[in-house]
């Protein structure tokens, strides 16, 4: 895997080790960034990027915690070099037209967002094309991992598009072509959830989607969340599941006419430049300040990697706020690395709650009645027995959103949530013991108990190759 240690040594590791994790110590805690994807489409071009990075700098958004800027399809030219190697778009990358003794765009625009304190990160596929159809890497694993190593590339995000079958060797192979670099590089997996990722996941890769795309609408917003419900107790730190780029900040149609996902690709015109179809279905809603609030806190608690979608240039301030919002992403960061995931629902209230280093727990309280309801809100009360601690026990609640203490309580918590909104709030008790640490969301939840037949579940191919590691020792 991407790291110091190879694959030699840390695959029979991991299995007496029992963990079943990377462990490479990357991503111990989950990687945030910007992906070019809902915002751009395959329109991406150096000029945007570099703005992109400028924009992540002087918004504080560097500051606040957003490290990788992810270019995701429609970097690369159509046709790959004459000695096979992946190329940047040569019109939309100019720098690539540079003699080639001189660095590439790729690795120009790496450099370039060092200086921004920003590490880069591509895009590739496990099938014979990406899925707007330029060259994807299998059969191609080893040069193109040497590739993004060679041009500084820090993250790889790999999809799925234009592959039948063998799906775990295609992530196998580059996971062992991007360890062979030597170099670290974080590798996002992008199967759309279809393969239970979150079994084998954490053997393969730091971070996998567990859902098909997301758009800007809020019933995208909560499908992702739904499908990814009870999958909390298989992530953890160095490997977490990914419920798809944040939608806050975006918007229906962008100023060139590109509609972002629903757009239909027509293929290059002659002269390279690609095309567009009428955006088959009209896009669906954008999200309110309050959705994009519940949006942002529901995936900062589940541990999602947290990765900016917008385009910069045209935020609401009230979106910027959000994705600042520091107490809020503290929870995503928070080092203990134990996901949130629901603990209690009932209609439309619901309760996500996550242990915190130190004792404490976050917990998100989320009202997503139906805005046709006549209740504008509803009081939600979180009880202490619901989070691992003693009804006696005295704790400070605080508003992690408006940075507001709210006393101490002891046995429950209620607050007043608006539709479609949340309360975000951190419980600390008054003498935090490190054994509070221990408790877990889904313990005591029958509905997300791990089933027999998913334990020590190892898909053939990865036993295969584990045990061909180990006989070697
Ligand atoms: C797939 C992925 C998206 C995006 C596009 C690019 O749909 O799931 O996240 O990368 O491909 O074509």
């Amino acid at each position: 895997m991407p790291g110091s240690l190879s694959a030699l040594v840390w695959l029979p590791l991991l299995a007496a080790a029992g963990t079943g994790a990377l462990d490479d110590g990357q991503a111990l805690v989950p990687p945030m960034g910007l992906n070019t994807w809902n915002a751009f489409g395959a329109n991406i071009s150096e000029a945007v990027v570099k703005e992109m990075a400028d924009l992540m700098e002087s918004l504080g958004l560097v500051a606040a915690g957003y490290r990788y800027l992810v270019l995701d399809d429609g970097w690369s030219d159509p046709e790959r070099t004459q000695d096979g190697r992946l190329q940047a778009d040569r019109q939309r990358f100019p720098s690539g037209k540079r003699p080639a003794c001189l660095p590439n765009s790729i690795k120009a625009l790496s450099g370039y967002l060092a200086g921004k304190g920003l590490l880069l990160g591509v895009y590739s596929d496990s099938g014979g094309f990406t899925c707007q159809g330029f060259p994807g890497s299998r059969g191609h694993e080893a040069e193109d991992a040497r590739s993004f190593a060679d041009w500084g590339v820090s993250l790889l995000k790999y999809d799925n598009c234009y592959t039948h079958d063998d799906l775990l060797e295609r992530f196998v192979a580059m996971r062992d072509a991007l360890n062979a670099t030597g170099r670290p590089i974080l590798y996002q997996l992008c199967e759309w959830g279809i393969g239970d990722p979150w079994l084998w996941g954490p053997r393969v890769a730091h971070t996998w989607r567990t859902t098909f795309d997301i758009h800007s609408s809020w019933a995208s917003v909560m499908q992702n969340l739904d499908e990814s419900i009870g999958l909390a107790r298989y992530a953890g730190p160095g490997h977490w599941n990914d419920l798809d780029l944040l939608e806050v900040g975006t918007f229906g149609p962008q100023p060139n006419g590109w509609e972002g996902v629903h757009g239909a690709s027509l293929g290059p015109e002659p002269g390279g430049a690609w095309q567009w179809a009428t955006p088959p279905r009209v896009r669906g809603q954008y999200l309110s300040e309050k959705e994009e609030r519940a949006h942002f806190a529901l995936w900062a608690i589940l541990k999602s990697p947290l990765f900016i979608a917008a385009d910069l240039r045209r935020m609401a301030a009230s979106s910027l706020a959000i994705l600042r919002s520091k107490e809020v992403i503290a929870i995503n960061q928070d080092p203990l690395g134990v996901p949130g995931d629901l603990i209690w629902k009932s209609g439309p209230k619901e309760i996500y709650a996550a242990s915190l280093s130190g004792g404490g727990r976050a917990v998100v309280l989320h009202n997503r009645h139906s805005i046709l309801s006549h209740l504008q809100a509803a009081n939600i009360t979180v009880r202490w027995a619901q989070l691992g601690y003693a009804p006696e026990e005295r704790a400070a609640v605080r508003d992690l959103y408006r940075q507001q203490d709210l006393g101490m309580h002891a046995g429950s918590f209620t607050a007043e949530v608006r539709l479609h909104d949340v309360a975000v709030l951190r419980i600390t008790p008054q003498d935090p013991q490190p054994a509070q640490e221990a408790w877990r969301p889904w313990q005591g939840q029958p509905m997300f108990e791990r089933h027999e037949e998913d334990e020590g579940w190892i898909p053939e191919p990865l036993r295969a190759a584990e045990g061909r590691q180990g006989d070697q020792q």
